[in-house]
């Protein structure tokens, strides 16, 4: 196992920085969601990026690598435990599915170029690592086979690259036409366009750009210039072009690419220099090769390693560890605190703050890229950033309503300036009515955020799932996603009644003559319900579940299991989780859910039942993380789920079923989160359930849980704090016996954020091994409550 081991004694465990701040990246564990299931490989895991970078850097450097057995490759982050390094490259994503994106502005340090090394075949050069990898915040390293030792770290746009080469021969390649592919050669395998390289007069830098489209998110092309230099002069610097696996031609100091087939690259070579280490930085721009070369001279103006790193990881502690502070000291839960640590990390690797650097249009508004996707991160990851990152936070709303201006529609992914894919709903909308019912105002223009939404609810993209709803056909005439006219009918269906819900939100401020439009467009999850279908092979039978309907108004309900979703695929019925598992997704009008499924009674038996061992019916191969319960924490639609019982104020059943979910399937061990991170989704999930609230996004509503330490400190609001407190925590001892805000004692399950979160506050938990059914006051609100009745048509 080439995962370094993530358990090492923490011998820094009290390091405090010299200006007083507490250093926690000690904590992060940057190889948490390395691996999946099968010791070894990335299948099955996080798919995260592990390297060199910032909080929302634009550069994430770090290793590319080609798994050898390619049905089970799992390449998105570039790293994998024990994949061949076939490139180090400047850019990456982290905790994607799908195609890999990026892995590109590449190097590569050889020991030799000899017969059978093809500078055009990295089959011929790639290298397996020796012993363990070291990764922490802002740095990484790695041994290659050919003896050569990599270092390196990730500036805001630039990085640096340290190799102690064995013996006297060093080269180092640059591929300007490396990008990580999709081994398996899907249909959305990314391709390299074009490309262009020129070297100094001194052979010490080079510079030019590269294009690349595809990916994931089915992008356009994309062109990214590059500006390197090296700390020793190379002896030789040799500019090559040539098909794939061609012989290269290699000569000149310059190459642009003839056409698409045409790869372009140099070679660097040292061959009278004494040092073992040749170190380069690079530059990066979306616009210029002068803004590359601006970038890697101001962001890495030492070619001391260590200053990059520290300069990374004072970042890393300055405006992101450091909001949220919890005990450090001897008496402390390790395992805690990495888990706490590493989670924010994770969660702060994507989306990339590219202002200044938007290619596509002119404007003041900032501009960011990498969301991956809305589907993911508007479930919680968001509304933490508006928590405890509310200036990026502001920014990227104002970047994604540019997006809509000059775009045409909000993204629901983007990457590569390019919008794509949208999975389910149009869940943009959520993040900007999450962020309006909360009060953010700044700098945003509503007016047009408004706007952009609405065009999400009336227009039909012409591109189905490249942004806004695809599936807007049906809605508009149906009131529900027809299973005969539309793909992933239901989930899309619970996904619009949400979305519709999120602008009738809006529409309170911005537009409130659509406000009962919308509301009522949000009840439209109920025209999909049928109230006769029951489960199968379930003790006992539950009645009353979202059931795949005809256009002609017809319930497609023969044969129907809903604990079955045909793979939950794209084309499936309901996507990345089982109908089963959507009917309980109806945040905004759990009132009329609750008596949909037959009252609290039958709720509560059917909520149960889903966290029973072995009644999952649908295999879910990788995408299942092994959980057999129906209930699956590694995807997105059930994040929610375990709290649902505070809507019965049974709040101490959340606690008990959130922390159990949180202990089984969250470690500090490579296989630590179960499935793909999703741009640090599942990560975001862990953070809340630590601090013990759970946000319902699009309202402005947070559920009590129970906090895992007994004292944070988190920054909220900018310079707030919000200090939260649990006396009597222990082991098993988490059940909630009583809460206090601000000095008030609490008898409901849940608090707005008004309450606490605009001019922070105190919430002071007693915690016991007792179960305790302490609230009394009203469940949590269901302010998209409608009744449509039952037998109710669509339009
Ligand atoms: C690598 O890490 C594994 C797992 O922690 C450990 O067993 C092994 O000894 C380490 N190998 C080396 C060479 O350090
Ligand atoms: C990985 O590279 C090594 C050389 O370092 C080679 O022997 C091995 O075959 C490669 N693995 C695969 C899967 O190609
Ligand atoms: C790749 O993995 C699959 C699934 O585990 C296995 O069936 C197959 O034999 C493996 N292929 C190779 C070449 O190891
Ligand atoms: C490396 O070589 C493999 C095998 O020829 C090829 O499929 C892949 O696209 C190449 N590039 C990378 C970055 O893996
Ligand atoms: C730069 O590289 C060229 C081509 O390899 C070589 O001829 C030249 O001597 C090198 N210049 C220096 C200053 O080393
Ligand atoms: C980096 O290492 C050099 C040489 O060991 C040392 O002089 C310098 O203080 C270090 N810088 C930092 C930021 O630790
Ligand atoms: C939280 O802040 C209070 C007030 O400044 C301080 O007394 C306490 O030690 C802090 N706790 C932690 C864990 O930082
Ligand atoms: C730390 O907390 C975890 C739960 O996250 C628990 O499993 C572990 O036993 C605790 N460790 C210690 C040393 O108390
Ligand atoms: C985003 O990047 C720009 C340009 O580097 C910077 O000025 C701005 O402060 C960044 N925004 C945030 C929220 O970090
Ligand atoms: C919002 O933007 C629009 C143009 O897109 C502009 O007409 C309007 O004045 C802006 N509103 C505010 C409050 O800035
Ligand atoms: C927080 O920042 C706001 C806006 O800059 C300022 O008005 C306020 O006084 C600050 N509050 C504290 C507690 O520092
Ligand atoms: C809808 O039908 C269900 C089951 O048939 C019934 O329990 C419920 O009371 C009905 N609701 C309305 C509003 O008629």
């Amino acid at each position: 196992m080439h995962v370094a081991s993530t358990r090492r004694l923490l011998l820094l465990a009290l390091a405090v920085t010299a200006n007083g701040q507490v250093d926690y990246s000690p904590y992060v564990s940057p190889l948490i969601g390395a691996e999946g299931p099968l010791p070894g490989l990335a299948f099955g895991g996080g798919d995260i990026f592990i390297g060199g970078a910032v909080p929302f850097g634009v550069v994430k450097l770090g290793i590319d690598t080609f798994e050898a057995n390619r049905s089970l490759a799992t390449t998105n982050g570039g790293y994998t435990p024990q994949g061949n390094v076939t490139g180090i490259s400047m850019m990456h994503e982290s905790g994607t599915g799908g195609c890999p994106k990026y892995g590109v502005i590449s190097q590569m340090p050889l020991t030799t170029v000899q017969s059978p090394v093809n500078l055009l075949d990295n089959s011929t050069y790639w290298q397996k690592r020796i012993g363990n990898d070291t990764a922490k915040a802002g740095y990484f390293k790695t041994e290659l086979t050919n003896g050569v030792t990599v270092e390196l770290s990730g500036a805001r746009h630039a990085g640096i690259l340290e190799y102690s080469f064995p013996s006297e021969e060093k080269h180092v390649l640059v591929d300007v036409s490396h990008y990580l592919p999709d081994e398996n050669g899907g249909d959305c395998t990314q391709y390299y366009v074009d490309g262009k390289i020129d070297i100094s007069d001194d052979n010490k830098s080079y510079t030019g750009y590269g294009t690349y489209a595809g990916g994931w998110n089915l992008g356009a092309p994309y062109t990214v210039y590059f500006c390197a230099d090296f700390d020793t002069a190379p002896t030789q610097a040799l500019a090559f072009n040539g098909a794939n696996a061609s012989i290269p031609n290699l000569s000149g100091k310059s190459r642009k690419a003839a056409d698409s087939n045409d790869r372009v690259g140099a070679l660097f070579s040292w061959s009278n220099s004494n040092a073992s280490s040749i170190r380069s930085r690079i530059g990066i721009s979306f616009i210029s090769v002068d803004k590359a070369c601006m970038f890697k001279d101001s962001e890495v103006p030492s070619w001391q390693l260590n200053d990059t790193v520290a300069a990374a990881v004072k970042e890393w502690n300055k405006d992101v560890f450091s909001r949220i502070r919890v005990d450090t000291g001897e008496g402390a839960n390790q395992t805690n605190l990495i888990l706490l640590y590493s989670s924010l990390y994770f969660m702060h690797l994507m989306p990339s703050n590219r202002t200044g650097e938007n290619p596509k249009w002119q404007s003041n508004e900032p501009s960011w890229d990498d969301f991956y996707t809305f589907w993911d991160t508007s479930r919680n990851t968001d509304s933490l950033y508006h928590l405890i990152q509310i200036e990026a936070y502001e920014s990227q709303i104002r970047a994604i309503i540019d997006i809509w201006r000059h775009d045409g529609f909000l993204p629901d992914g983007r990457s590569g300036n390019y919008n794509g894919l949208t999975q389910g709903g149009s869940d943009a909308d959520n993040v900007l009515a999450d962020a309006y019912v909360k009060g953010l105002r700044g700098s945003v223009n509503w007016t047009d955020g408004y706007a952009a939404m609405v065009k999400d609810a009336e227009v039909q993209p012409s591109i189905p799932n490249k942004e806004g709803r695809g599936a807007l056909n049906d809605w508009l005439q149906y009131e529900y996603v027809t299973v005969n006219r539309n793909e992933r009918c239901l989930s899309r269906t619970v996904e619009y009644s949400l979305n519709d819900f999120a602008l009738s939100q809006v529409a309170r401020g911005e537009s409130p003559a659509d406000v009962s439009k919308y509301l009522n467009r949000s009840a439209g999850w109920q025209l999909t319900w049928d109230h006769d279908v029951k489960s199968v092979n379930t003790t006992p039978v539950f009645t009353g579940f979202l059931t795949p309907r005809l256009s002609n108004g017809q319930f497609n309900s023969s044969g129907y299991n809903p604990a079955l979703c045909g793979g939950c695929e794209w084309s499936s019925i309901t996507y990345e989780a089982t109908p089963f598992e959507y009917s309980f997704v109806i945040p905004h009008d759990m009132q009329t859910l609750i008596q949909f499924m037959g009252g609290v009674a039958e709720f509560e038996a059917r909520l149960d039942y889903i966290f029973l061992p072995n009644t999952s019916q649908q295999d879910l191969g990788a995408n299942g993380a092994g959980i057999n319960t129906i209930i699956n924490i590694g995807n997105e639609p059930d994040f929610q789920t375990p709290y649902l019982y505070h809507y019965i104020n049974k709040q101490w059943k959340s606690v008990n079923q959130s922390r159990a979910l949180a202990r089984q399937f969250f470690k500090n061990a490579p296989y630590g989160v179960p499935g793909n991170s999703d741009a640090g989704t599942l990560n975001s999930w862990l953070v809340w359930q630590m601090l013990g609230i759970y946000p319902v996004v699009t309202q402005p509503v947070y559920l009590i849980g129970s906090p895992w330490f007994s004292d944070i400190n988190m920054t909220v609001n900018g310079n707030r704090t919000l200090r939260i407190l649990a006396s009597g925590l222990g082991e098993e001892s988490y059940f909630v016996q009583g809460v206090k805000l601000n000095g008030v004692q609490w008898d409901k399950n849940w608090f707005e954020h008004k309450d606490i979160m605009v001019e922070g506050g105190r919430i002071e938990f007693v915690l016991g091994d007792k179960i305790v059914v302490w609230e009394k006051g009203d469940v949590p609100p269901s302010p998209g409550h409608v009744e449509l009745g039952n037998g109710t048509m669509g339009k």
